[in-house]
């Protein structure tokens, strides 16, 4: 196939990792389709062109609907708040065009349901990226391959202490209306996603959401304070359609971490322990074995493993955050070409939607809810 055309609508933080992917993925994957960074949209020229400058977009462009009415260009890459991700993609998908989308795929779970059926003709894509850190996938095939027998238990934790800071800027991420949610969407959403790829669907739960400061200063005006309307942090208790029981827990409020994505995997023959602060390694515990050298082993993983290529550098060179957006974009290309979609793509952005929604219905419930996965 020739260059895919991209436009991506959104040039914030996460605008910035997909930027450099769309840069390098050429450099380090030279056998998947080569993709053009055709036009970058936003709302400000200004930031609009520093940004192409910077980054090699050819054009940038005020209004997202005039991008997706091009003809020019094959995907539409979402990078924008969650309040605009269902709207645009709706609109992307019924233009025929490729959709990415970053996660969490919408604000609700019919938004994230007619986005799936909007796109059900074409490819997409949901940037949960952190499948693609190497450390994570030797988790996935070290329980695939059953090498951690049975899994008795999972638990993970999203932690983030920015909640009280007081001089961070009011962002769209704190208000319900353009996030959907706080840290279940924001946070919870990867963990949730990680797991239920390493373990499946998840059936059923439980879960309390915390609002710890209900009022926040207001940094843009001094000796004001600005109402908070989202969750701080949420706790859940689950049960994967396997059996397995997992625990879940994401929080801005977590003193000392700064962004620590982290699971632990407890099986029958032994244990994996990843954190995202540590990316690079995993934890591996061996059941068996001389009961006196009982302990975790430091395992430096290896390689994003397929379909990515083996290496970015040598073994035991790590790499970093923004290699799991170049990784992600390399399955997706690669998906282009084999006929075979990368993984996730809506249709997995919907089931963590899923468990989002029943996740926020059993808090203000307080009881155990189904999923419907
Ligand atoms: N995968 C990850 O690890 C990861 C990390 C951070 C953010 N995200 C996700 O990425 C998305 C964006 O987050 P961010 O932190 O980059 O936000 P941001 O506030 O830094 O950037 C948002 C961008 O959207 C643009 N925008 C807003 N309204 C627009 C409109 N009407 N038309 C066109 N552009 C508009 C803004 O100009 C800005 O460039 C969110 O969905 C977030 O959850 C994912």
């Amino acid at each position: 196939m020739g260059a895919l055309n991209v436009a991506m609508i959104g040039y914030g933080f996460v605008g910035k990792a997909h930027s450099n992917a769309y840069a390098q993925v050429g450099h380090f994957f030279p056998h998947v389709p080569k993709v053009r960074r055709r036009v970058v949209c936003g709302r400000s020229r200004a930031g609009l062109e520093a940004l192409a400058d910077a980054w090699g977009w050819e054009e940038v462009e005020t209004d997202w609907r005039r991008v997706i009415d091009r003809p020019d260009i094959d995907a539409v890459d979402i990078c924008t708040p969650n309040y605009l991700h269902a709207e645009m993609a709706v609109a992307a998908a019924r233009a025929g065009k490729m959709v990415l989308c970053e996660k969490p795929l919408a604000n609700s779970l019919e938004e994230a349901r007619a986005m799936v059926s909007a796109a059900s003709r074409v490819p997409t894509f949901v940037w949960f990226n952190y499948r693609r850190v190497p450390a994570v996938e030797l988790a996935r095939r070290l329980i695939e391959e059953g090498r951690l027998g049975r899994i008795y238990q999972y638990r993970a934790q999203y932690l983030q202490q920015w909640g009280p800071d007081p001089s961070r800027p009011r962002s769209w991420k704190m208000s319900r209306s353009t996030a959907g949610s706080g840290v279940n969407g924001d946070l919870n959403s990867h963990l949730l996603d990680t797991a239920m790829m390493l373990l499946g669907p998840i059936r059923e739960l439980s879960a309390t959401f915390e609002t710890i400061l209900p009022e926040k200063p207001d940094p843009d005006r001094p000796g004001e304070t600005y109402a908070i309307d989202i969750d701080d942090v949420v706790l859940v208790q689950a049960r994967f359609r396997s059996g397995v029981l997992g625990t879940f827990e994401a929080t801005r409020f977590a003193t000392g971490y700064q962004n620590d994505n982290s699971f632990v995997v407890h099986g029958e023959k032994g244990m994996v322990e990843f954190h995202f602060e540590h990316m690079n390694r995993l934890e591996y515990a061996d059941a068996g074995g001389d009961p006196d050298l009982r302990g975790t082993r430091r395992v430096l993983a290896p390689s994003p493993g397929p379909p990515a290529d083996p290496y970015y550098w040598k073994p035991g060179h790590p790499i970093g955050y923004e290699h799991t957006f170049t990784s992600s974009l390399a399955d997706f290309l690669a998906g282009l070409e084999s006929g075979e979609p990368a993984r996730p793509t809506f249709e997995d952005g919907l089931s963590v939607q899923r468990v989002l929604a029943a996740i926020e219905a059993s808090a203000a419930k307080r009881g155990w809810l189904e999923t419907g996965l």
